[in-house]
């Protein structure tokens, strides 16, 4: 196995200004003595995600937070890759969500997200793949310049129409291999349990804790 360098007892930083995830990965790291906080709490700034790949993100977001803290910090960056898109939606799966409700209020329409990859498919035929993949890509960064990779996924089909109310963005869509139901039609520990973060997640830990 690779050896990847330990996170020590102390302070992490998760880059992320967004709340959901903050907790999720608080919860998921507190038994291994690390103190989360967020990048939010301190003021740090998000830069714009402007790599092409889902570690290049990660990336991207664990540096800014690791250098304007001077303390190792961890990002993800997530999104759904459909086989017979070439991949798509991937790296711009929040993007495809995007919206002009109103001049000056943009929001994200997950109905319209799903849509638009549903209508593609459908372009393909009845006989199409519908075969995708959900990828959570972890960076840790240290302020000195050192970095660890971690990549997890969860492999399913796409449905249609939209099934279940748990859970957010593809969810509905979302048929994880061998179950019948969507992720949104499954209790969030369940999905949580066997999802691309828990994967990814349980990578780190063995190599880091
Ligand atoms: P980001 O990682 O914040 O850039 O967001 C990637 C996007 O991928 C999210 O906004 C979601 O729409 C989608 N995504 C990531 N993980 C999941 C999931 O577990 N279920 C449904 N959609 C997801």
């Amino acid at each position: 196995m690779t050896d990847h360098r330990k996170l020590t007892p102390g302070k992490l930083i998760i880059a992320s200004h967004n709340q959901g995830k903050v907790r999720e990965i608080r919860a998921l790291l507190e038994p291994y003595g690390v103190e989360p906080v967020s990048a939010g709490d301190l003021g740090l700034p998000e830069p714009e995600e402007t790599g092409t790949t889902f570690a290049e993100n990660a990336l991207l977001k664990a540096r800014a937070s690791a250098e304007g803290a001077d303390c190792v910090a961890l990002a993800d960056d997530s999104g759904l890759c459909v086989a017979a898109l070439g991949g798509k939606p991937g790296v711009y799966t929040a993007d495809w969500a995007e919206r002009q409700w109103f001049e000056g209020d943009k929001g994200r329409d997950w109905y319209m997200a799903m849509g638009k990859v549903e209508g593609l498919l459908a372009e393909q035929g009845p006989d199409v793949d519908r075969s995708a993949y959900f990828i959570c890509t972890l960076a840790l960064a240290w302020p000195d310049g050192h970095s660890e990779i971690f990549e997890g996924r969860v492999h399913g089909n796409l449905v249609w129409p939209p099934r279940g109310t748990m859970g957010f963005g593809y969810d509905p869509v979302f048929q994880p291999v061998g179950m019948e139901p969507t992720f949104a039609e499954l209790d969030p520990a369940q999905k949580q349990a066997m999802s691309h973060r828990a994967d990814a997640f349980g990578k780190l830990v063995a190599g880091c804790f």
